[in-house]
C-alpha cells in the first residue's frame, strides 16, 4: 500500500484550483440511470470513488466514456439504454457506500432492484433505513435478506409524503432519484440541504424533471414519464476547498484558492476568522493568510448550512495549534474520532468524552508515523505532517485518493515537501 512522506515545517504559498465535488458527481452519475439518453458530466474529479462509481454502473449495462481534460478534470458521457442487470454486488458496493445510490434510479425506471447491504464503516454503522422507509413509502415492496436489499414495484412508484426521522444526506439523494420518473407528485419534508443534493435536483431539472423548494428542507417533485439526456458541469468541491483553507492556516501560510465561491465555505471561513485567520473572498478567489497565534474556537458539526462533520478532523489538527482549549463536538457520526490517536502520536493533546473532544493546544507537532483511517482522518495527518518539524509517514493512503485529486502536486505547487512511496512495505 502507497504511503506519503512529508517534511514538513513549512507554510504552504501559492495558489490551488479546487476540482469538482466528489459527493456531487457520485449521485450524479448515479442519475444517468434514469434514461436512455447520453448524460455528460464535465468537472469530474478523478479519483477512486468516480472509479467505482463506473464500474458499478457498467457492471448495471451502462455504456461509459472518459476524457481528461488539461485540468486533469474529467468529461464523462453516460447512457443507459441497454440495462442489462440490476443487481449491485457487495463486490463493489463495500468499496463505496455511495453505491446505494443506484437504488433508487434502478427501482424508479425497471420496477426493480437488488443492492448490497453497505455494511458498518471506520466512521460509523451508518443505517440505510431511511433510504428503505422512503422507497417503501412511494409503493416498493422491500426485502432484505442475504445481505441485499430486494426492491420491486408494481408498475411505477407512487408520489407520496414523506418526512425524514432525521437529516440524511444519502437518503434525501435517493429519494429525489426514484421520485423524479414516480407517478404523480412527492412532497419530501425534513430533506438534507447539502449543495451537493442541490446540484443534483438542478443536474435533474435539465434532464426534464421537474424539481421545487431546491435547496429548502421541503422538496416537491412532479414525477416524469421519462428524462432526457444533458449536459451538466460538476460544482466545485467544498470539502477539499475547506480542507486546503486549514492547512494554509495551519502551516501560517498564504494561499489563494481559485474555483470556489466564498458562501458555500463561509461556515467554516466563520469559524477561521474567529480563530483569528484572515480569510477573504474576491471576485475569483479566496485568500488565507495566517502567521500570528491561533485562537481556540470550539465547534460542533450539524448538517449543511451547518460545520461540516467532513471538515471536523481538520479542524481538529488546527486546534491543537490553538493558545488555549477548544470543544470539538461531533454530532453526524458516532465514531468519527478515528485520528485522534494519531493526532496525539504527533504529540497533540486531545481527550475523548462520549461525541465531544477536549483539544489542549499545544506549541508544535511533531513528526511521526500514523496510519489512515478514513478520508478524512488520512488529510487530517497529512496536515499535521505538513506543520510538524521533520520526517511524518502517513500510511494506509488510499483513502486520500478516493477524495483528493493530484493532491501531492497542489500542495508541492505550495511549497510542500510531500512525496509517495508506491507499494510501501510496512
Ligand atoms: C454523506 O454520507 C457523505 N457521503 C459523507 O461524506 C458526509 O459525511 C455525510 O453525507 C454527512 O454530510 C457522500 O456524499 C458520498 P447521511 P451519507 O445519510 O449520505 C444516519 C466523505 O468523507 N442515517 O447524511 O452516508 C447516519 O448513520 C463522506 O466524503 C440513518 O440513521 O450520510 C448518520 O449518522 C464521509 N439512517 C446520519 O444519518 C439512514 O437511512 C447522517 O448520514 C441514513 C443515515
Amino acid at each position: 500500500m502507497d504511503s506519503m512522506l512529508i517534511r514538513g515545517g513549512f507554510p504552504l504559498i501559492g495558489e490551488i484550483i479546487v476540482s469538482g465535488s466528489k459527493n456531487a458527481a457520485l449521485p450524479i452519475m448515479a442519475a444517468s440511470l434514469l434514461t436512455n439518453q447520453v448524460l455528460e458530466l464535465s468537472n469530474i474529479p478523478k479519483l477512486s470513488d468516480i472509479n467505482t462509481m463506473q464500474s458499478l454502473l457498467k457492471h448495471h449495462g451502462a455504456s461509459i466514456s472518459s476524457n481528461e481534460q488539461d485540468d486533469e478534470s474529467l468529461v464523462l458521457k453516460l447512457q443507459s439504454n441497454s440495462i442489462s442487470d440490476l443487481t449491485a454486488p457487495y463486490e463493489i458496493v463495500r468499496k463505496m457506500r455511495a453505491s446505494i445510490w443506484v437504488l433508487g434510479p434502478l427501482l424508479a425506471r425497471f420496477g426493480e432492484a437488488k443492492v448490497s447491504l453497505p455494511g458498518g464503516c471506520a466512521i460509523g454503522a451508518r443505517q440505510v433505513d431511511l433510504h428503505i422507509a422512503v422507497m417503501k413509502a412511494m409503493g416498493a415492496k422491500i426485502e432484505i435478506k442475504d445481505g441485499y436489499i430486494y426492491a420491486s414495484s408494481n408498475g411505477r412508484l407512487k408520489g407520496c409524503s414523506f418526512a425524514f426521522a432525521k437529516s440524511s444526506v444519502g437518503a434525501t439523494i435517493n429519494a429525489i432519484l426514484a421520485a423524479v420518473l414516480a407517478d404523480g407528485k412527492t412532497d419530501l419534508s425534513n430533506c438534507a440541504r447539502e449543495p451537493e443534493i442541490v446540484d443534483l435536483c438542478h443536474c435533474l431539472n435539465k434532464m426534464g424533471a421537474e424539481i421545487s423548494g431546491i435547496g429548502d428542507k421541503d422538496i416537491q417533485i412532479f414525477g416524469k414519464t421519462t428524462l432526457s439526456g444533458a449536459s451538466y458541469r460538476i460544482l466545485p468541491d467544498r470539502i477539499e476547498a475547506g480542507t486546503y483553507m486549514i492547512a494554509a492556516a495551519a502551516t501560517r501560510g498564504d494561499v489563494k484558492l481559485r474555483g470556489i465561491k466564498y458562501d458555500i465555505v463561509e461556515n467554516l471561513a466563520s469559524k477561521m476568522i474567529e480563530a483569528g485567520i484572515e480569510v477573504k473572498p474576491y471576485k475569483d478567489y479566496i485568500h488565507i493568510k495566517h502567521s500570528g497565534p491561533i485562537k481556540p474556537v470550539d465547534i460542533s458539526t450539524q448538517p449543511y448550512p451547518g460545520f461540516s462533520t467532513d471538515l471536523q478532523a481538520q479542524f481538529m489538527c488546527l486546534m491543537s495549534l490553538a493558545d488555549g482549549s477548544s470543544v470539538v463536538s461531533e454530532n453526524i457520526f458516532e465514531n468519527r474520532f478515528m485520528h485522534v490517536p494519531e493526532l496525539c502520536r504527533m504529540g497533540a493533546n486531545i481527550t475523548i468524552n462520549g461525541n465531544k473532544a477536549t483539544v489542549k493546544g499545544v506549541g508544535g507537532l511533531t513528526a511521526a508515523e500514523v496510519m489512515a483511517s478514513d478520508l478524512r482522518a488520512s488529510v487530517s495527518l497529512i496536515i499535521s505532517g505538513l506543520c510538524a518539524e521533520g520526517e511524518t509517514k502517513v500510511q494506509r493512503i488510499y483513502h486520500l485518493d478516493r477524495g483528493y485529486q493530484t493532491l501531492e502536486k497542489k500542495l508541492s505547487n505550495c511549497g510542500a515537501d510531500v512525496s509517495r512511496i508506491v507499494k510501501d512495505t510496512i
